[in-house]
């Protein structure tokens, strides 16, 4: 049976790196997973008082979020961190207390800047995060994709060499999901 993945991509923006990734894996992705994009941009910001009458964007986000097997974040690094809108649908997901979305969905991080070190800032605070919501998160392969102005051919294609590497990544993930999702006695 097909897992299935929601991917959180920390850019709003449209011509977005990092979307682009997320959609290269989407169709790198083996059989046994299937990977489609959870929007982020139209989640207020979190506040408990809104939450007392949860607005219909956190609900569906909630519902999403629950419904899928496993989850995978791809996402620039703003400021050495994490996104401010990644980080804010990590606690729209994880409320209300007691009612989290995240926890047991297998994850996996993605980071990924035109810079040289590959957004590990953004990557390992994340990360932080993930351990407090119970996502177990694939250790290795890590991804942080360097130089990421340089992935994509005029084409639109990505290079060869990335290709490679996000082959073997989703192909890694897609194993820690079946792993973490396996049938328990
Ligand atoms: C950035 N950028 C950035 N890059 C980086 O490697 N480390 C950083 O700390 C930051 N900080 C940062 C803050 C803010 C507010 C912005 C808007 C940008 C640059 C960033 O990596 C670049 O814009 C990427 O292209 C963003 O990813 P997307 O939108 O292409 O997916």
């Amino acid at each position: 049976q097909v897992k299935h993945v929601a991917v959180l991509v920390g850019s709003l923006r449209k011509e977005s790196i990092n979307r682009k990734i997320a959609l290269a894996l989407a169709k790198l992705a083996p059989s046994s997973i299937k990977l489609d994009i959870v929007e982020i941009g139209d989640l207020p910001l979190y506040s408990e008082d809104i939450d007392v009458t949860p607005p219909a964007a956190y609900t569906t986000f909630r519902n999403r979020i629950k419904a899928a097997d496993a989850v995978l974040f791809v996402t620039p690094e703003y400021n050495r961190s994490v996104p401010a809108a990644l980080k804010n649908a990590l606690d729209v997901g994880s409320r209300p207390y007691g009612q989290s979305a995240w926890s047991g969905k297998p994850g996996a991080v993605v980071s990924a800047s035109p810079g040289a070190i590959g957004g590990f800032g953004a990557n390992h605070h994340l990360r932080q995060s993930l351990v407090f919501l119970n996502i177990p998160c694939m250790q290795q392969p890590e991804a942080y994709i360097s130089n990421a102005g340089a992935i994509f051919e005029e084409s639109g294609e990505l290079t060869e060499k990335t290709k490679t590497f996000l082959q073997s990544f989703v192909n890694a993930y897609a194993d820690w999901v079946l792993f973490q999702t396996r049938p328990q006695k």
